[in-house]
């Protein structure tokens, strides 16, 4: 998985640099072309001249080299992976804020290869709320952390926050690498957020639904290097190169749904689709001094159930499980009843889980009677998960 890839090693200064350097020729033992990126902090633990006599080329230590003009865009356009260790608190909060202020800041910035970073810091620092924050805040936007290990720390301190072990660290790396583009040229279609069904042009029949969960599956396909197509009812940033369609209706959603259906490879229903709507919105608000109004209602389309009579041979049909109740019992019933390939079933009364939460908890079921349980994480990480039982099941490609 190693061989012939290339590394990006960046090191920032904390005490844990001279673990870096088996990091280093770890990688480098494995096959990787490692070119290694020194902070002027980490040249304060360890020399230039170690990690230079184990990597593939020299040390590069700034951006003002006359020799190699723009060394950060060559960097980060080159890497296969970028991997940060250990990463200080600043260059995370950097990294974070998007600040530039040094090569492997400006390198961070630059590459469009995933990153992994390896936090590295005394335990106040690892558990400050900003730190935790600006975590948080790579995790989301698809940054791989390796978290850090309990032990001794500088100074002879004992808590959270020493550099995962060198093998931990490179075992994520051929992780990271192994799944890098699983869904290269895999045609992939999201739907995301709550649809929102009109009683009159002011009010509407919605839900909780903040398209966290959609988005996630959106950003991880498309890391994973799908084309991805995003149908959503919300507006949420989202990376450069994901096709997003706007809709707002349970209607509108079908239409959408329909029209890129027949080309998608993998379907994944994460939004919240109303299952009643009123049956005719009035075209003028509802005036509060006629009385209460009475609001006939009228099921919405399936819009699952369609897909799943249209499926295309080998295509992928995901579906999602809203429940409170007999959670496991409803989702394997709408598995069965809607024909998919996967469900996944979603406790949104669970503490943590459903709807607006940064995190989910879920079991996916599958049409083979296989199922996983994925505790309360991340909600990418969900998608990680479900994407992997995708992958497993989509028809092998050529080449
Ligand atoms: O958006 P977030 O705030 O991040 O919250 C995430 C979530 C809770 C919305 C998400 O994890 C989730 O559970 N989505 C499915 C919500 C839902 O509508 O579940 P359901 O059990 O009512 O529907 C079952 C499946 O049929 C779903 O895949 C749904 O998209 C689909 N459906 C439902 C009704 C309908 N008319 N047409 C459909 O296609």
């Amino acid at each position: 998985m190693l061989a012939g890839r290339r590394i990006v090693l960046g090191v920032s200064g904390g005490i844990a640099a001279y673990k870096a350097v088996e990091v280093c020729r770890r990688l480098v033992d494995a096959g990787a072309f490692v070119s290694p990126v020194m902070t002027k902090d980490a040249e304060r633990f360890i020399g230039k001249v170690t990690l230079s006599a184990l990597a593939s080329e020299k040390v590069r230590t700034s951006m003002w080299d006359e020799a190699e003009p723009i060394p950060h865009t060559k960097l980060g356009q080159g890497a296969d992976v970028v991997v940060v260790a250990p990463a200080t608190a600043r260059v995370l909060g950097a990294y974070a804020a998007g600040l530039s202020y040094d090569l492997l800041t400006s390198t961070l910035l630059a590459t469009r290869a995933p990153v992994v970073v390896c936090p590295a810091m005394h335990t106040e620092m690892w558990e400050h709320p900003a730190v935790q924050e600006n975590i948080a805040t790579l995790r989301r936007r698809g940054v791989h952390v390796v978290d850090p290990e309990v032990g001794r720390l500088a100074g002879g301190d004992e808590g959270a926050g020493r550099l995962a072990d060198p093998a931990v660290i490179v075992a994520a790396v051929e992780r990271v690498l192994a799944t890098g583009h699983d869904f290269a040229g895999v045609r992939v279609l999201v739907t995301a957020g709550g649809t929102r069904e009109p009683i009159d042009p002011v009010r509407f029949i919605g839900n909780r639904s903040s398209g966290k969960q959609g988005y996630a599956f959106a950003e991880v396909a498309h890391q994973r290097g799908a084309h991805v197509t995003l149908i959503t009812t919300v507006d949420r940033a989202v990376t450069a190169g994901i096709a997003v369609e706007r809709v707002e209706t349970a209607a509108d959603m079908e239409a959408a749904v329909a029209r890129h259906s027949n080309e998608a490879d993998v379907i994944v229903m994460a939004a919240a689709v109303a299952d009643f709507r009123p049956k005719a919105a009035a075209d003028v608000k509802i005036k509060k001094g006629e009385g209460v109004p009475e609001v006939v209602l009228e099921p919405t389309p399936d819009i699952l159930a369609g897909l799943a009579e249209r499926k295309r041979h080998g295509q992928v049909l995901v579906g999602f499980a809203a429940e409170t109740v007999d959670v496991r019992a409803n989702a394997a019933d709408k598995l069965a009843r809607k024909r998919l390939d996967l469900i996944v079933a979603n406790d949104v009364s669970a503490p943590g889980a459903g709807f607006e939460h940064d995190t989910n908890s879920v079991v996916v079921l599958a049409a083979d009677g296989t199922e996983q349980n994925v505790p309360l994480t991340d909600k990418r990480q969900v998608a990680s998960v479900v994407l992997d039982a995708v992958a497993a099941r989509l028809p092998r490609r050529p080449g």
